[in-house]
């Protein structure tokens, strides 16, 4: 037998039973006659004690870090006992040992706290996986998953497989394509979810299906996005939006519960589109904290249902705040005593080509009432108070007023919350907060071609109550600087996204299922007939044959597992991930190909320059 027991498993209970590991060496330490082995495996750390007799044979036999090891012995009580690890009280008295094969120096520690940088874990990422930190991420990534199929399964979901190689139709992120040998000058593309799949799985009846599925887009990279990610790809037949938002909550408390052994009984929050973009700026809000936005001016036709309260800074004669399309003001709570250099940290901060603001006005709400402000040359005491009550702040605050284009102001001072709350403590990591975001546009501006796209995908349906809209106007866009202004842009979908402490994990909708429907929608987007047969006529060919109602949605596994163990970026917890030019250091891909390689799929590289 190759091991009786596994590095992390012996206790003081197993004190003189002879055992057999084997791991890998990570520490070796010598102390006069004897010798002290940490053993590791995926289990743990066993201290291997090495007495004098055995000197001879490790001399001719010398370990080294990283040495696959076999040791035979008997456990013993450790004089010395270390709290910090499950083993610590035992160690192992060696009466034999085997060196079952050798390894070089490795390029860093595999350590928790490593000496090894970024592009160097990566490019050993095999090595860099022996590391309990990055193990415990996979162990994470896997009790996620166990999860969601026990949940999935006991709910009647059926996880069927849908295939990679398929056609190529490009809409939001770029397609990965595959040349065919068999089919010389033709591609499959790599499916950037299984969308289609997954409503055909509908109209054939299998009204419950999931899978945890491979995705692939050839999108710029961020720490949470990577080329080729995975999904819990969900669809139900016979459904309403209800209920597939109380189906998937369900699934993500289970997931809070099984894995963080969190009970989160509460309600999931809901907010509407339009909402959260006027109280938060963004269409994620993390709402672990309040700090709302203040919209003290903004074009009248990009809020139509909300007041306008520009009265509180016209007429005072200040020209930033004047030629601003638009004002928007938050309270940093408790921060009225910020100094100069705070504020002008701030004001530097907001400034960077980032957040690309042109200044940053502040009004101080002292502690004793009275308020002095960046701007009270243009603004009296009373002007200011009206707008500190305008956005809800109480004596002790400090109010920062952002100035400038819609789009970019919104965007600015949603990134100044997030990061006034990251400084205030307010982004506590081990607190989650989960929101439904509902009722988003079904279209967006697509500036480069003056046309519309699908804000989520073109198999969203409008609002019953906007099917009208759509189906009455024509789409094209007669003038792009009022885009804003034709009624699609009114539109509202069927569509829902799942945000969890400001990070979009999930987002579906209610399907288009009838024929007519999906063909008006795709000549919305500005596919002629021809090209509607050419993308997508398998789907609306399946919509002849009595489709269901149906909805569904997906969620981002590795970002929904990087936010449950407490990090950033969604790299540390993918086995093998690809680094930020989307490449794979540790097997150097993408790379090129063989000339036969060429010749087999009759293709000739011309690259363009
Ligand atoms: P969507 O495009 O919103 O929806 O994707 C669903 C979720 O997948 C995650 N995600 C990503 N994670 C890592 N890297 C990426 N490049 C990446 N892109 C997206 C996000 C996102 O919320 N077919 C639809 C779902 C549906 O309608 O049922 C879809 O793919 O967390």
């Amino acid at each position: 037998m190759f091991r009786t027991h596994t590095c992390g498993e012996l206790r003081l209970s197993d004190v003189n039973k002879t055992t057999t590991l084997a791991g890998w060496v990570q520490t070796v330490r010598k102390f006069g006659s004897i010798t002290f082995v940490d053993l590791r495996d995926r289990y743990g750390i066993t201290q291997l004690l090495f007495s004098e007799s055995l000197n001879e044979k490790l001399e001719a036999n010398p370990l080294g870090r990283e040495y696959v090891l076999q040791v035979t012995g008997k456990v013993n009580e450790r004089s010395n006992k270390n709290t910090n690890i499950p083993t610590g009280e035992i160690e192992i008295l060696v009466s034999d040992f085997s060196i079952l094969n050798k390894s070089i120096t490795p390029p860093f520690t595999i350590q928790d706290d490593t000496d090894g940088g970024d592009d160097l874990r990566m490019k050993y990422r095999f090595l860099d996986l022996r590391r309990n930190a990055v193990k415990r991420n996979l162990e994470l990534r896997y009790a996620v998953g166990r999860s969601t199929r026990n949940y999935l399964h006991e709910n009647n979901f059926m996880d069927i497989e849908t295939p990679f190689l398929i056609k190529s139709t490009p809409e939001g992120a770029r397609d990965f394509v595959v040349p065919s040998r068999m089919n010389p000058g033709q591609f499959y593309a790599l499916p950037q979810s299984p969308q289609t799949f997954k409503q055909l799985l509908m109209v054939s009846g299998y009204d419950r299906y999931y899978q945890i599925v491979k995705c692939f887009r050839d999108e710029d990279l961020r720490a949470d996005r990577q080329p080729e990610f995975t999904q819990i790809d969900c669809e139900m037949s016979f459904v309403e939006q209800e209920d597939i938002l109380n189906m998937f909550e369900s699934l993500i408390k289970r997931i809070f519960k099984d894995v963080k052994n969190i009970d989160y009984t509460e309600n999931v929050e809901r907010m509407t589109w339009e909402d959260a973009m006027w109280q938060y700026g963004n269409d994620k809000p993390d709402i672990r904290f309040d700090m709302k936005l203040c919209n003290l001016k903004f074009p009248g036709h990009t809020f139509p249902s909300k007041p306008v309260i520009s009265a509180l800074i016209d007429g005072a004669d200040f020209k930033v705040f004047d030629e601003a399309e638009t004002v928007i003001a938050i309270a940093a709570s408790g921060c009225s005593e910020y100094t100069r250099k705070q504020i002008d940290e701030l004001t530097e901060w907001v400034k960077r080509p980032q957040i690309g603001m042109k200044g940053l006005a502040y009004i101080k709400y002292n502690n004793d009432g009275t308020l002095k402000s960046s701007i009270d040359k243009f603004y009296p005491e009373e002007k200011l108070k009206a707008i500190a009550e305008a956005v809800n702040a109480k004596p002790g605050d400090l109010i920062f007023i952002l100035a400038g284009a819609e789009e970019r102001t919104r965007k600015a001072t949603s990134e100044l919350r997030l990061h006034l709350g990251q400084f205030l403590g307010l982004r506590k990591a081990d607190e989650f907060k989960l929101l439904w975001v509902l009722d988003f546009p079904l279209f967006e501006y697509a500036e480069d071609d003056n046309r519309w796209v699908a804000r989520h995908h073109p198999f969203t349906s409008p609002k019953p109550s906007d099917i009208e809209i759509m189906i009455n106007n024509n789409p094209v866009i007669d003038n792009p600087a009022e885009y804003l202004k034709h009624p699609y842009a009114n539109i509202k979908a069927n569509a829902y996204d799942m945000v969890l402490n400001g990070n979009e994990i999930g987002g579906g909708s209610i399907r288009i299922f009838q024929k007519e429907l999906q063909q008006k929608m795709f000549a919305a987007l500005g596919m002629d007939e021809a090209e509607q047969q050419h993308k997508f006529g398998f789907l609306l060919g399946a919509f002849e044959y009595g489709a269901p109602p149906h909805g569904g949605l997906a969620f981002g596994f590795d970002r929904l597992c990087a936010i449950l163990g407490g990090s950033e970026s969604i790299r540390d917890f993918i086995a093998f991930p690809k680094n930020n030019s989307g490449r794979d250091v540790m097997i150097d891909a993408p790379s090129t190909i063989d000339d036969k390689q060429f010749d087999e799929l009759q293709i000739k590289l011309d690259l363009k320059q």
